[in-house]
């Protein structure tokens, strides 16, 4: 980059301090944070006494991993391990059960499962990785379903999960990843659902797909290789 040579009437000296000026935007960011990843909003540190909310347990549930907040910010929806907790969290402190709904892999799914050498202990299970509110009256969620991604929508009352009905249960792939180690990540905007997850047993067929609402489903073409098989969701 040539600097502008330095005159020695007063006019080009005031067009440098404008170039310098002008410079500035684009200099580098001062901090060493590097990558320009995700910023969470809020971040608290373990044990810090402004984290309002306490551990929560339930027996028998395990895998917490797919939380939505409610719009009015009162319960949490948390999409654990073959079931869907609805959690009151209008006060400060434990989180309270206000009710759970089982959402199992089916037993043919589960032997399937097995059959193909997945371990029926840690793996052919229904794992919830997707869980968005859909409109006033339902939630939409997708689970693993033991390597055999589904999805369906949950009704609610009062704030309260309405059971799953099996007929409602539909195929969720390109939703869901079957595997739940893979990664995976959805967003609903105008009533569609964005995902990009694997679409095979396998993990090697990254997708990212736009399914729900009245618009066709749209999905990438595995043989244009716009994803690389290594994409990370
Ligand atoms: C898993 O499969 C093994 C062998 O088929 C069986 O003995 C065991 O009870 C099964 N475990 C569960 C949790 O179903
Ligand atoms: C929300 O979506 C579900 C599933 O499509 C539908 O059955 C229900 O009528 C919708 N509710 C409202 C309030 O639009």
């Amino acid at each position: 980059m040539a600097l502008p040579s330095l005159g020695q009437d007063s006019w080009s000296l005031l067009r440098v301090f404008f170039f310098q000026l002008f410079l500035l935007p684009s200099l580098p960011p001062a901090s060493g944070t590097g990558g320009q990843g995700p910023m969470p909003r809020v971040k608290y540190h373990a044990g810090d006494g402004h984290r309002a909310l306490s551990f929560f347990q339930q027996k028998g549930l395990r895998d917490f991993d797919t939380l939505l907040l409610s719009d009015d910010g009162n319960t949490l929806y948390v999409g654990a391990r073959e079931a869907v907790l609805a959690l009151n969290i209008q006060n400060p402190g434990i989180p309270r059960l206000k009710n759970m709904i089982p959402w199992p892999a089916s037993e043919r799914k589960k032997t399937e499962c097995a059959f193909k050498k997945k371990s029926n202990e840690t793996q052919c299970f229904n794992f919830i990785r997707v869980l968005v509110s859909y409109n006033a009256t339902h939630l939409y969620a997708c689970g693993t379903f033991a390597f055999s991604p589904a999805c369906t929508f949950i009704e609610l009352q009062d704030s309260l999960l309405l059971p799953i009905l099996i007929d409602k249960v539909m195929d969720g792939k390109g939703q869901s990843p079957f595997d739940p180690v893979h990664k995976h990540t959805a967003v609903l905007v105008d009533g569609m659902l964005y995902s990009g997850t694997m679409n095979n047993f396998l993990g090697s067929e990254p997708i990212l797909m736009r399914t729900l609402g009245s618009q066709p489903v749209l999905k990438t073409d595995i043989f244009l290789r716009w994803l690389h098989a290594d994409a990370s969701f």
